[in-house]
């Protein structure tokens, strides 16, 4: 990577192809019932565009392993082979249920760090998360009650704990979180499915969600972190094992289940590339419209060293796009 004393290229504005050809491939099936049809045409896509990228990449979070995953999985390597080596995150379709029945806030994401910078999961299917935007950043605190962290971030924000909206995961498992932050007098939203959307809104002003908490997925919570690091903002983490055993092999693993995981303990780089683009409507990004022979793409695409947030609507000609790729669109 460049030394920082001269500008130098934003990976990002690579990436943004990527994760509009995962919006635009699995953009056809919104509302057809079918998740994994919805997947997998994501992850073709996604892959597809991948390798025009000039980098090396690692899949550290991706489909899964090897032999589960076709495309996409954990340690396979993207991108055409040239410099910079780096850590790659992906999530083709944040929210495959989302989409398959036309509900608000999936997206397509890929962010990308320095070699060896990405906390890697492994076992760790759960973590519970904390996030929130750059005015509550150093009030925060997992280790504080849900409804105190409504407290410290409304009298950081100069408002009323009813003013801050709160998004939680509507999982059983959260609902201690959920009881404290009603008993705190929080606005709180509770989703079916896909948190990544509303955290990375947490870090972003003007979108109606100030905070994201509760326990998800910990590969969406180092893409959470990753963008948190171009936004600004925090990610508070703690590893959430289900059982004793899974406890004890994350142990084994060499992982601190108690541990408390900053931002920078989840992606550690210092020069983070983040691409977004939206599949169904959210608080974030607008969802894939179609027009008549094309379609338009509304994004978000970030890099933590020079801060730069751009929001990238881009308009697709379907028609085009499948007799030079070869690929279907519509
Ligand atoms: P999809 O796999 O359908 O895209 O779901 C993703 C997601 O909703 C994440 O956003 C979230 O962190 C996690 O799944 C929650 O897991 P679970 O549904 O097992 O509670």
């Amino acid at each position: 990577m460049a030394d920082g004393s001269v500008p130098d290229r934003n990976l990002a504005l690579e990436l943004v192809r990527v994760t509009e050809a995962a919006a635009l491939g699995c953009g056809r099936w919104i509302g057809r019932g079918d998740k994994n049809a919805a997947d997998q045409a994501a992850v073709d896509a996604m892959r597809a565009m991948l390798d025009t990228v000039s980098m090396s990449g690692l899949v550290v979070i991706g489909e899964g392993e090897k032999d589960e995953a076709p495309m996409l999985y954990n340690g396979e390597e993207v991108g055409n082979g040239q410099t910079p080596e780096v850590d790659v995150a992906v999530d083709p379709l944040e929210g495959t249920r989302l989409t398959s029945v036309g509900q608000p806030n999936a997206i397509a994401v890929i962010a990308v760090a320095e070699r060896g910078t990405m906390f890697f999961p492994g076992a760790a299917v759960y973590m519970d998360k904390l996030v929130g935007g750059p005015e509550v950043a150093d009030v925060l605190s997992i280790d504080a009650s849900a409804g105190e962290n409504v407290e410290r971030a409304a009298k950081a924000r100069g408002v009323r704990p009813s003013e801050i909206a709160v998004v939680v995961l509507d999982r059983e498992r959260n609902q201690p979180i959920i009881d404290g932050l009603r008993e705190a007098g929080a606005k709180v939203n509770l989703i079916t499915d896909g948190d990544v959307a509303p955290a990375i809104a947490a870090a972003r002003p003007g979108t109606g969600v100030d905070l994201m908490m509760g326990i998800g997925g910990t590969p969406e919570g180092v893409i959470a972190a990753a963008a948190v690091k171009c936004l600004g903002g925090v990610v508070q983490g703690r590893l959430w094992p289900r059982t004793d055993e899974e406890r004890q092999a994350l142990v084994d693993a060499g992982y601190e289940p108690d541990r408390v995981l900053a931002t920078d303990d989840l992606v550690g780089g210092d020069n983070v590339f983040v691409a977004a683009t939206g599949v169904t409507d959210g608080a974030l990004l607008r969802g894939v419209r179609y027009t008549p022979g094309g379609a338009v793409t509304d994004s978000i695409v970030m890099r933590s060293r020079s801060g730069t947030v751009r929001r990238v609507e881009a308009h697709h000609a379907l028609d085009k796009l499948e007799r030079f790729s070869g690929r279907e669109y519509r």
